[in-house]
This record gives C-alpha cells, sequence and structure tokens, in this order.
C-alpha cells in the first residue's frame, strides 16, 4: 500500500535496525483517515472468504481492525492481553511471549464472541516474529472457528514472522514490508 510507505517514509523513525517507532500516526496519536483507508485495503483483500469476524489484539491493532471491521460490515473482536475479573467465566487463554519487549502476557478470548460458526480475519499493527499472531490463531482455534488470514500494517520482512505463517498454510498480507533497516534509514521490499 503506497499510502502507508509514504507515510513510514516521512513519518517513521528507524530507531535502530530492529525497531520502527510510528508512534506519530499508528500507535500512540492515531491518523484516522490513514486508517480508513487501511481498512479499505484490507477489506479489498479479504472479501468473499466468509469472514464473520474481525479480530486484534489489544491496544496498537485496535484503530486498524475496527476500520476494517466497519468497511467489511463485521463485528470486531478485541483479544485482550489480562484476563478481566468480572468476565472470568468461560475464557479461553494462552500465553504469547514478546521478544521485542522481553515480555509475556496471558492472551484472553470470552467463549461468548467466538465459536465454530466463525471464520476469523486477525489484523495486527507489526508482523515480527509472529509470537501474537501465532498466539491469535492458537487462541481462535481454542473456540474451534476458522482462521481466514493475518492483515499486518507493517512487516519487518528481515524477522522470521512471515515465513512462520506462511508456512503454516496462512495467507499473511502486510501492506508495507521493510526489508532493512538502520538508524533513520528504511527499505522496503516492493510488491
Ligand atoms: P511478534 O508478535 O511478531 O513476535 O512481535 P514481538 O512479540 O516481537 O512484538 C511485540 C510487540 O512489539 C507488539 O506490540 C508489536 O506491535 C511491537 N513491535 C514489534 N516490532 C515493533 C517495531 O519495530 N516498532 C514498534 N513500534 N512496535 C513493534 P504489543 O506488545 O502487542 O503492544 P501494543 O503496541 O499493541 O499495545
Ligand atoms: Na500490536
Ligand atoms: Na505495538
Amino acid at each position: 500500500m503506497k499510502e502507508l510507505q509514504e507515510r513510514i517514509k516521512k513519518d517513521g523513525i528507524a530507531v535502530n535496525e530492529d525497531i520502527l517507532k510510528v508512534d506519530s500516526f499508528i500507535n500512540h496519536q492515531v491518523d484516522p483517515v490513514l486508517m480508513q483507508h487501511i481498512g479499505e485495503a484490507f477489506a479489498e483483500h479479504f472479501k468473499d472468504q466468509g469472514i464473520t469476524k474481525v479480530a486484534t489484539i489489544e491496544s496498537s491493532g485496535i484503530a486498524p481492525a475496527l476500520m476494517t471491521a466497519m468497511c467489511m460490515g463485521l463485528p470486531m473482536i478485541i483479544l485482550k492481553k489480562q484476563p478481566s475479573k468480572i468476565l472470568n467465566d468461560n475464557l479461553f487463554q494462552t500465553e504469547v511471549t514478546s521478544f521485542t519487549k522481553g515480555t509475556s502476557y496471558e492472551l484472553t478470548l470470552s467463549s461468548k464472541f467466538v465459536s465454530e460458526k466463525d471464520h476469523v480475519l486477525i489484523i495486527d499493527d507489526f508482523l515480527a516474529n509472529g509470537e501474537a499472531a501465532t498466539g491469535a490463531i492458537r487462541l481462535i482455534r481454542k473456540a474451534h472457528a476458522t482462521i481466514a488470514g493475518v492483515g499486518v500494517l507493517i512487516e519487518k520482512a528481515f524477522q522470521p514472522g512471515h515465513e512462520k505463517l506462511v508456512s503454516q498454510g496462512f495467507d499473511v498480507y502486510p501492506l508495507a514490508r521493510i526489508s532493512h533497516m538502520a538508524k533513520d534509514e528504511i527499505e522496503f521490499l516492493e510488491d
């Protein structure tokens, strides 16, 4: 997606060879018009597949997932990183470890919102090692639903997430693919 790539070139900050800061338009301050166009791009790619719900992991995936769900006319599900104390029955849970952040959390989904009738599209902001996406897939499968694919805004193609998911047969659709970064330097894989 040209628009996202251009925006990353303009406003993204390569902190080092691993970390891209996008907090002025994706992660902290959010550009709603960009998010709408992102939603349209995912809706176009994943149309006519019988998708019933759009799922994301809190928190940075929520804005693009909501726009995607809006464009597709579907509900959005937020996979929680912490079990709610007041909704603690009938929860599916799985542990996810983030290499980038060096943390672990229990990804949580209420059995009320996903069932064997669902075909779920997963949306997230970054694809790096693929741990978050893999955890989301595990969790949705615990609810006996099927996975339509994984849409990500930014793929760090020099990390193994994309390959991990594709080798398991998933349709992975990144809107911008970064092949290489260094301080103040970002290179893209052209599509
Ligand atoms: P993985 O899921 O692909 O394995 O990635 P990893 O665990 O390494 O990343 C975990 C968290 O770090 C995710 O956010 C992800 O969006 C974020 N992340 C990964 N690489 C980058 C990067 O280059 N720049 C930025 N800004 N974030 C990155 P999270 O913990 O789920 O938090 P949230 O931001 O969604 O709340
Ligand atoms: Na995220
Ligand atoms: Na993030």
